[in-house]
């Protein structure tokens, strides 16, 4: 079984607008709204694949409910510790005819240590049942930047994979504490370690960073580019032929649901990127953000090439 963390989730609304401008008035033509926040598309994910998820994180308010009765019906656990303030909305506005996505993020709600003590506390009973963790996204405000530290310390006790797809000053200390997988885009990690990754050999040091840090099975992810992954024989570039896109935003979050049931699954290291890709590659094909079905996942599975890199 699969445990996806979202701390901060969120309402994620997506609006389809033709010529989308400032100072202006819009009707969308289509709009959606999703059980969202980072972790919450990787339990959708991962659950179409025919995993067993369970999600946990915080939620409050009548935006927390709806998330709640969306798991339900996507037949994910619900293991959200509720809180006082009211669980976030963000909104994505795609102009499908311009190809630009403009997305506002609302910061979420404040949360008291009694709140997020009270998380940790269960999170440690939670995973008893799970073989791998996911945790993804930022953390809300009023909890300590490391605190995913110790979400990855337990996870490490009692001998789970922890996956950790989060950014700045969150996957700095993050990184740490060693955990099984990160998979930051290469901008994300770029930030962290204050150098660029645009050649070869600045990611295969990028890799070696992370290797150095504990951290088992790094991966970097770039986009329509694909990936590069420290395997346990070497450094490999996965890439597969351009597709088409509808929307691309989640499709990290797809990618480490893919990882996460590959992993899950006892899958060799190969196959776990390649679950993760195809993952990845089938989410931009959803209006959805956060969104796969078996079939493109199987049909991108067999178009994924590699190349050693070092
Ligand atoms: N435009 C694209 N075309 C094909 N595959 C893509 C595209 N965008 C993403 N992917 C696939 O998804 C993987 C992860 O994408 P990306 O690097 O954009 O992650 P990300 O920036 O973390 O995304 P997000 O945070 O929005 O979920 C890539 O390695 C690739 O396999
Ligand atoms: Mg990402």
């Amino acid at each position: 079984m699969i445990l996806a963390v979202t701390m901060n989730p969120a309402i994620d609304k997506v609006y389809s607008i033709d010529n989308f401008a400032v100072n202006k008035i819009f009707r969308p033509k289509a709009m959606t709204a999703t059980a969202g926040g980072k972790g919450l598309n990787v339990a959708r994910v991962a659950r179409i694949l025919g995993e067993k998820v369970v999600a946990a994180g915080l939620i409050g308010g009548g935006t927390g409910e709806f998330i709640n009765n969306q798991l339900q019906k996507d037949g994910i656990i619900s293991k959200f510790v509720p809180i006082n303030g009211e669980t976030r909305i963000c909104i994505n506005i795609l102009d499908e005819k311009n190809g630009t996505s403009t997305e506002v993020l609302e910061p979420g709600p404040a949360v008291t240590s009694d709140e997020y003590r009270i998380f940790l506390e269960r999170f440690g009973k939670i995973i008893i049942d799970c073989d791998v963790v996911t945790a993804s996204g930022s953390l809300p405000r009023g909890v300590p930047a490391g605190f995913y530290r110790e979400l990855i310390r337990i996870a490490k006790s009692m001998g789970k994979m922890f996956l950790l797809d989060t950014s700045g000053e969150y996957l700095k200390e993050g990184i740490k504490e060693g955990p099984f997988m990160v998979k930051p885009n290469h901008h994300e990690l770029s930030q962290v370690i204050g150098q660029d990754i645009s050649s070869k050999e600045d990611c295969i040091k990028a890799l070696n960073y992370l290797r150095e840090a504990g951290v088992n099975f790094p991966v970097i992810t770039f986009g329509e580019k694909g990936c590069t992954a420290a395997l346990p024989d070497g450094m490999y570039h996965f890439y597969a032929p351009p597709v088409k896109v509808v929307n691309a935003v989640g499709s990290g979050d797809s990618f480490i649901a893919g990882c996460a049931v590959a992993l899950s699954r006892g899958k060799e290291p190969v196959d776990v990127i390649r679950l993760g890709m195809a993952c990845g590659m089938a989410n931009t094909q959803f209006f959805k953000t956060g969104m796969v079905s078996r079939e493109l996942v199987d049909r991108f599975l067999e178009c994924i090439r590699m190349e050693k890199w070092s």
